[in-house]
């Protein structure tokens, strides 16, 4: 008898629902002791709370994401940027910053025009694979579709080789 196991996906498009860049009123919300806060206050820090959440219960995370002028798109760094709380998903310690993240792995499918793997202007791969590490997650598998930009028989080929590689893992 096969046994089938039910994965569940929680799918965001930050194209199309992106969260909203941090402000110094969320920032000032999210260092404001819990029994100080305000309503407002409250409730920008649930928000950032429901973000950190969908990371912490998922045991992978697949990003999807093209280069933008040399780096990740702003949507995605806002993203992040409703993560990286200092005390909760991250700390510092004598020993310098520790991640505090566990168990979840992500696993990256990189886009672009032009060909970076490997470069040090690179900065779109490399920030993710950092962003990821500083807070505990140091199983970030890349795929790279790149020189989609390129001649339309490279772009097929390129995008049919990552597809092949995601299937893989
Ligand atoms: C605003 C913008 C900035 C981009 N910046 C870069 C870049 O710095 N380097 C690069 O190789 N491609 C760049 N591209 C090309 C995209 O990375 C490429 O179109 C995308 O990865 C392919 O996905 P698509 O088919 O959805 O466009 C840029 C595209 C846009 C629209």
């Amino acid at each position: 008898m096969s046994r089938q196991t039910a994965t569940e996906v929680t799918e965001l498009d930050l194209s199309v629902n992106p969260v909203p860049h941090l402000s110094g009123g969320m920032v000032s919300a999210f260092f404001t002791p819990e029994e100080q806060k305000s309503a407002a206050q409250k409730a920008l820090t649930e928000y950032s709370d429901n973000l950190i959440e969908q990371v912490k219960n998922a045991d992978t995370v697949l990003i999807t994401a093209p280069m933008d002028n040399f780096g990740s798109p702003s949507t995605l760094k806002a993203r992040f940027d409703h993560l990286a709380r200092a005390g909760v998903i991250f700390t510092y310690t004598e020993n310098g910053s520790e991640g505090l993240i566990r168990d979840t792995k992500v696993v990256l499918v990189t886009t672009s025009g032009g060909f970076y793997k490997d470069s040090v202007i690179d900065f779109h791969v490399s920030y993710i694979k950092h962003f990821f590490s500083f807070i505990g997650i140091d199983d970030v598998a890349v795929i790279y579709a790149e020189g989609l930009n390129m001649r339309d028989e490279h772009k097929e080929m390129a995008l049919t080789q990552a597809k092949v590689a995601l299937e893989a893992i």
